[in-house]
C-alpha cells in the first residue's frame, strides 16, 4: 500500500471530508477491526487537517472512557462519563462542539495549547456507544457544523466497517 497523506487544510470542509472519507474507505478495504480503524482514522485526520490532538477514548465499563489510538501529545488516560467534553459527549451520546475550551465548565486540560475542541460519539452496528472521537485545535473556534457532519459520516464506518 502506498497511500499519499492528504493535505486538506485549504479545501472547503465538505470537500475535504468527502476526500478523506474516500481514502479511508480505500485504505480500510477488507479490514474488519475497530482498533485498526481508530488508528488509521486518527492518523489521516490529524495529518490532513493539522489538528493538535486527534484520537479515540474507548468505553471500557459502564461509566468510564480509556484512551485509545491517537496522534498528538500525551492524552489523559481515563475520563469518567459526565466529566469534561469527552465525558459529556459520552454521557449524552451526542456531538459536542466547544469553540473556546476555557468557557466549557469542567473542561479537562490535558495540554494548555488546546483552544477549541469537537467530540463525537462512536456507535457500533447495534447502536451501542463504543468510543468517542476527540479532536483538539490550537485555533479558537476551529470546529463547526460542517466538521460535525463530515466526522459523523466518517464514524458510520464503525457501525458497519464499510459494509453497506
Ligand atoms: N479536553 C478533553 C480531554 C481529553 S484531551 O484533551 C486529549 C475533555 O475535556 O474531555
Amino acid at each position: 500500500m502506498a497511500e499519499v497523506m492528504l493535505d486538506l487544510r485549504r479545501e472547503p470542509k465538505d470537500r475535504a471530508y468527502a476526500q478523506l472519507h474516500a481514502q479511508f474507505i480505500a485504505v480500510m478495504s477488507g479490514i474488519d477491526d475497530d482498533v485498526a480503524g481508530m488508528a488509521t482514522l486518527s492518523s489521516m485526520l490529524h495529518h490532513a487537517f493539522g489538528f493538535f490532538w486527534t484520537g479515540f477514548y474507548r468505553v471500557v465499563s459502564a461509566e468510564l472512557l480509556r484512551v485509545g489510538p491517537y496522534q498528538g501529545t500525551l492524552g489523559c488516560l481515563e475520563i469518567a462519563f459526565g466529566r469534561g467534553v469527552c465525558g459529556t459527549a459520552a454521557a449524552e451520546r451526542r456531538t459536542v462542539v466547544v469553540p473556546d475550551v476555557q468557557r466549557f465548565p469542567g473542561h479537562i486540560a490535558c495540554d494548555a495549547r488546546s483552544r477549541s475542541e469537537i467530540v463525537l460519539p462512536v456507535f457500533d452496528a447495534e447502536g451501542k456507544l463504543t468510543a468517542v472521537l476527540d479532536i483538539d485545535s490550537e485555533q479558537l473556534g476551529r470546529f463547526d457544523h460542517s466538521d460535525a457532519a463530515g466526522l459523523e459520516y466518517l464514524l458510520k464506518w464503525f457501525a458497519g466497517h464499510g459494509r453497506g
